[in-house]
């Protein structure tokens, strides 16, 4: 698939799942290429069909992208729940458990998923896997004794990667924290996998996301399949 087939895909989810937010939401906006389509497809409604609902964003770029189309962004804070978050993703199994955080956005995403009613994510058919894992892991890692994190687990056989950014210089999230990429190809055991992670000192937050997921709106080329 080239690059204009799998965003025709990407956009085809995203433009099915902006039907979810309705008047009056709470709606989380993820992160990413494919969440991108859906926030323009959300602009376009405001603008044209005078949609009016609050958004809760998962990055400082969605904040900006969806602010440009005049859409109202609350602090994950100042809202009591969230009704539906749409989000995309970097791998999904049959069972909605998957990987996030190829945007670095993991920490907020998770945040935000966690307070939400009900999640969707969003995907071209080439993340749709039997086994997750293929795509390398993202943690999140406070900067400080970060080294002694990737050695840690490098004895642990999990193959990280510091990710940095094209001029060399370590990727910081919005959070200012570095993410490590693990390069494990396939994760047999994932919820042994989130505690050992999250137990690690140093650790904020890993892309491993369990039974979490309602639902998944795949881009597939005869139109978007909407799993549940
Ligand atoms: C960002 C994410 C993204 O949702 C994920 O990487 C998918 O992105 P894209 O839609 O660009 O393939 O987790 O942290």
């Amino acid at each position: 698939m080239d690059k204009a087939q799998q965003d025709a895909l990407k956009k085809a989810a995203g433009i099915e799942a902006a039907k979810l937010i309705e008047p009056g939401m709470i709606a989380g906006l993820g992160t990413g290429s494919t969440v991108r389509f859906f926030v323009d497809e959300l602009g376009r409604r405001v603008q044209e069909e005078g949609l009016t609902f609050t958004g809760v964003t998962t990055s400082v770029r969605t904040k900006e992208q969806a602010e440009g189309y005049g859409i109202t962004i609350v602090d994950v804070d100042d809202v009591d729940h969230i009704d539906v978050t749409v989000d995309g993703a970097d791998e999904v199994d049959k069972d909605f458990n998957g990987i996030k955080g190829g945007g670095a956005a993991l920490l907020w995403e998770k945040i935000v998923a966690t307070n939400s009613s009900k999640i969707v994510w969003i995907v071209d058919e080439s993340k749709v896997v039997d086994t997750i894992g293929a795509f390398p892991l993202p943690v999140e890692v406070i900067p400080f004794g970060a080294g002694h994190v990737v050695k840690l687990f490098e004895s642990k056989g999990y193959k990280p990667v510091l990710r940095l950014d094209a001029d060399g210089q370590a990727v910081r999230t919005d959070e200012k924290n570095y993410v490590v990429d693990l390069h494990l190809e396939r994760i047999e055991h994932p919820e042994e996998l989130a505690q050992d992670l999250i137990t690690t000192v140093g650790v904020v937050e890993h892309g491993l996301f369990l039974n979490m997921v309602n639902t998944v709106i795949v881009g597939d080329p005869n139109g978007p399949r909407i799993l549940t």
